[in-house]
């Protein structure tokens, strides 16, 4: 516990032993001060710096362009806002996959820049050595299988995985290896809810799923996503909590006839 607070910040042992105990895990985007104040507020477990931030910060079709230097202060100005959540960071398509030194010195700018918790990364086996060099330097590191997304070009979109045998069977191999190198957790993303069970009670390390039903861990949504700000986006797995595009565009619309009909400021809001 830091000496500057009364409040006891979540570890990885922390989702450990909520595993152990089958007290579920909640997890959510972030990627600026503002936002991430308030979902710290809300009490979430663990902040996820996504490399989602190329889509719904950025404006990309895709996750692949957003570069290290940008997670970096994504994440940096999450780390401010935060008292009590595990902060999480991607390391973002072309910082890990080509060798281990280089997924190494990636991993070790993050933790140094941002002063965040952990790094998560995407894939199974291919990934292994970089993973390996990464824990053994003392960093914690989050796993993520199923729709790996910097791999979309390769998979053909943004459908269910592992549906078939033989990649079900490689996902739960990789599981496994992901646990035994020293993983403290995995992302589970868009899978059968069927298998994401399977997986999960294979596991001593917690499972975070995102469309893969509700016997995994924990839960992660893009938070942008479940407070209804992305109008449009709105797959299966979603639950909107909120209807923020509306609502904002609303207000928009108000402010602008306000001023337009010079109704704002009133006297009361005038010096
Ligand atoms: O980048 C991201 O937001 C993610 C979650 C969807 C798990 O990886």
């Amino acid at each position: 516990m830091s000496i500057h607070s009364e409040i006891k910040k979540v570890t990885t042992t922390s989702l450990l032993k909520m595993k152990a105990k089958g007290e579920k895990i909640s997890m959510l985007t972030a990627y600026d001060f503002t936002t991430a104040r308030m979902v710290d507020a809300g009490g979430v477990d663990t902040i996820l710096v996504g490399d989602s931030a190329a889509n719904v910060m950025a404006g990309y079709a895709t996750t692949l362009p957003i570069t290290l230097d940008q997670m970096i202060y994504h994440a940096q100005s999450v780390v401010r806002g935060v008292q009590r959540a595990l902060v999480i960071v991607d390391l973002p398509f072309g910082t890990y996959q080509s060798n281990p030194e280089k997924a190494l010195e990636s991993a070790i700018r993050i933790m140094k820049e941002t002063e965040a918790n952990a790094i998560k990364l995407e894939g199974g086996a291919e990934v292994a050595d970089s993973i390996k060099k990464i824990v053994d330097a003392g960093i914690p590191v989050m796993g993520h299988l199923g729709l790996t997304p910097q791999s979309v070009n390769q998979l053909g979109g943004y459908g269910l995985r592992a549906k078939e045998d033989a990649e079900a069977q490689k996902l739960l191999q990789d599981a496994q290896l992901l646990q035994e190198i020293g993983c403290f957790g995995l992302v589970l993303e868009k899978i059968p809810a069927a298998l994401a069970k399977q997986v999960t009670e294979s596991l001593r390390i917690p499972t975070i799923g995102i469309g893969a039903g509700v016997d995994c861990d924990g839960q992660v949504l893009v938070y942008h996503d479940m407070v209804g700000m992305n109008d449009g986006f709105a797959p299966k797995f979603l639950r909107k909590y909120l209807h923020l595009y509306a609502e904002i565009t609303g207000a928009i619309a108000q402010y602008v006839k306000d001023v337009k009909e010079k109704n704002f400021p009133n006297e009361a809001e005038s010096y």
